[in-house]
C-alpha cells in the first residue's frame, strides 16, 4: 500500500473528506500520514489509529518522502509550500482543494465522472498537480454533463444561489446567528397573533440594518442576499463568475475552437451547504425535452432528473433535499420562448461533497490505481 500525506484534514472540507473516506473504507488501501500546521507532534486522528504522531505541514523533508499529498488546508498553504516542494525536485502527486494552482497549464481540474479522459491523459503525460474545481462549476457539470460532454451546448448562463458554506465554517455560523438575532428581535410580536406584520417587518429591517454581526460576509445575509461572490475583477465581473467560463472549459478539455461560453451572475443566499443554479442553455440542436432528460439521467449515476412539476420541484430540487447526499438533482427543464434550442434548467448540489471533497477522494483512488 502507498503512503499518502493529508494536510488540512480537520477543516470543513477536510472533515467531509475524512468522513467520506471512512464511509467508503478507503483507508484500507493506503497508509495515511497526517500533517498539521499548528499541532505537529500531536496525536493522529482517532479514526486512523496507528498513523503515528502528526507531522509539521511546513517540513519539506517530511512532505517530500510521500508519493501522494492531499491538501484541503487552503490556498495560503499551497502558496507557501507547493513551489518549494517542487523546486527541490519532489515528483509526487499533489491533490489540492484550493484554487491556487487550478488554472496553471500544468495542472488538471479533477471531476472524473466528467473528465476521466483528461485525468488519464494527464497521468500518462506526467501531470502531477490535480486540483478540485470551483464548487459551483463542479456541481453544474455533474448535473448537466450529459449535455456538455456530448458537445450539445453552444453557450450557457448560470445564475447562482450559493450557500453560506462556500465562504467557510465561520460564515455558516454567522448566518445562523443572524437568523437567531432577527427572530429574537421580534419574538414577542411573533408570539402574539394579533401583532401587526408591518410592525414586525419594520423591526426586522431595523435589526438587519443596525444590529447584526456581519463580520464574515460584510453585510447581513439572513433575510437578504449578496449579489457578489469573491473578488472584483474590475471589469464588472466577479472572480466566481469568471471561474464558470474558464473552469468549465478546462475541465471539459475543449479546444479554443469549440470553447463553450459560460457566464452569469453569482449570488450568495441564506442556504447552508448546497449551491443551486438556474441555467439558460443554447443548445446546438433542437432536441426534445425527453431526449434532453434522457441524456442528463444517463450521463452519470448521481445526476437525477426531477420532473418539471410544482410538486416534484418543491420536494426534490432544493438545498434541503440535496444536502448531505451525492445526488445532483436537475429539474425545471423546459424549452424557453426564445426558440427551440433554448432551454432552462435548475440544479442543486452539496457544495462540500461534489463541490469539494468527493472529486479529491476519487482522484486519490484513481492515483492509487
Ligand atoms: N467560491 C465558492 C463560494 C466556494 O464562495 O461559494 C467554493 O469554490
Amino acid at each position: 500500500t502507498s503512503s499518502v500525506g493529508f494536510v488540512g484534514y480537520r477543516g470543513m472540507v477536510g472533515s467531509v473528506l475524512m468522513q467520506r473516506m471512512q464511509d467508503e473504507g478507503d483507508f484500507a488501501h493506503l497508509d495515511p500520514v497526517f500533517f498539521s500546521t499548528s499541532n505537529a507532534g500531536g496525536n493522529a486522528p482517532a479514526f486512523a489509529e496507528g498513523a503515528g504522531a502528526l507531522k509539521d505541514a511546513y517540513d519539506l523533508d517530511e512532505l517530500a518522502k510521500l508519493p501522494i499529498i492531499v491538501t484541503a488546508q487552503g490556498g495560503d498553504y499551497t502558496k507557501a509550500v507547493h513551489a518549494d516542494l517542487r523546486g527541490r525536485g519532489w515528483n509526487g502527486l499533489w491533490i489540492d482543494a484550493a484554487s491556487t494552482l487550478r488554472m496553471n497549464d500544468d495542472s488538471i481540474i479533477v471531476l472524473d465522472p466528467v473528465n476521466r479522459n483528461v485525468i488519464d491523459a494527464g497521468l500518462a503525460n506526467g501531470t502531477r498537480d490535480f486540483v478540485g474545481g470551483n464548487c459551483t462549476v463542479s456541481c453544474m457539470l455533474m448535473g448537466l454533463g450529459g449535455l456538455f460532454r456530448n458537445g450539445l451546448v453552444e453557450w450557457g448562463t448560470s445564475m447562482t444561489y450559493q450557500a453560506a458554506s462556500g465562504g467557510g465554517a465561520r460564515h455558516m455560523r454567522e448566518l445562523l446567528t443572524q437568523f437567531g438575532d432577527i427572530n429574537t428581535a421580534v419574538a414577542a410580536e411573533l408570539d402574539n397573533p394579533a401583532s401587526a406584520i408591518l410592525e414586525i417587518d419594520r423591526k426586522v429591517l431595523a435589526t438587519q440594518r443596525g444590529g447584526l454581526d456581519a463580520t464574515q460576509f460584510g453585510v447581513p445575509l439572513a433575510g437578504s442576499l449578496i449579489p457578489w461572490i469573491d473578488a472584483d475583477l474590475g471589469n464588472g465581473q466577479s472572480k466566481e463568475e469568471w471561474k464558470a467560463g474558464v473552469e468549465t472549459n478546462k475541465i471539459l478539455g475543449t479546444s479554443a475552437a469549440d470553447r463553450v461560453a459560460m457566464d452569469g451572475l453569482c449570488v450568495r443566499i441564506g442556504a447552508m451547504r448546497s449551491h443551486s443554479q438556474a441555467l439558460t442553455l443554447k443548445l446546438k440542436e433542437d432536441l426534445t425535452v425527453t431526449e434532453i432528460e434522457r441524456l442528463i439521467d444517463a450521463d452519470n449515476e448521481w445526476a437525477t432528473v426531477v420532473p418539471n412539476t410544482k410538486e416534484a420541484s418543491m420536494k426534490g430540487l432544493t438545498p434541503v433535499a440535496a444536502s448531505g447526499t451525492l445526488d445532483i438533482p436537475v429539474g425545471r427543464i423546459r424549452k424557453l420562448e426564445m426558440g427551440p434550442e433554448y432551454i432552462s434548467a435548475f440544479t442543486v448540489g452539496d457544495q462540500l461533497l461534489w463541490g469539494a471533497a468527493e472529486p479529491l477522494r476519487r482522484m486519490l483512488l484513481i492515483a492509487l490505481g
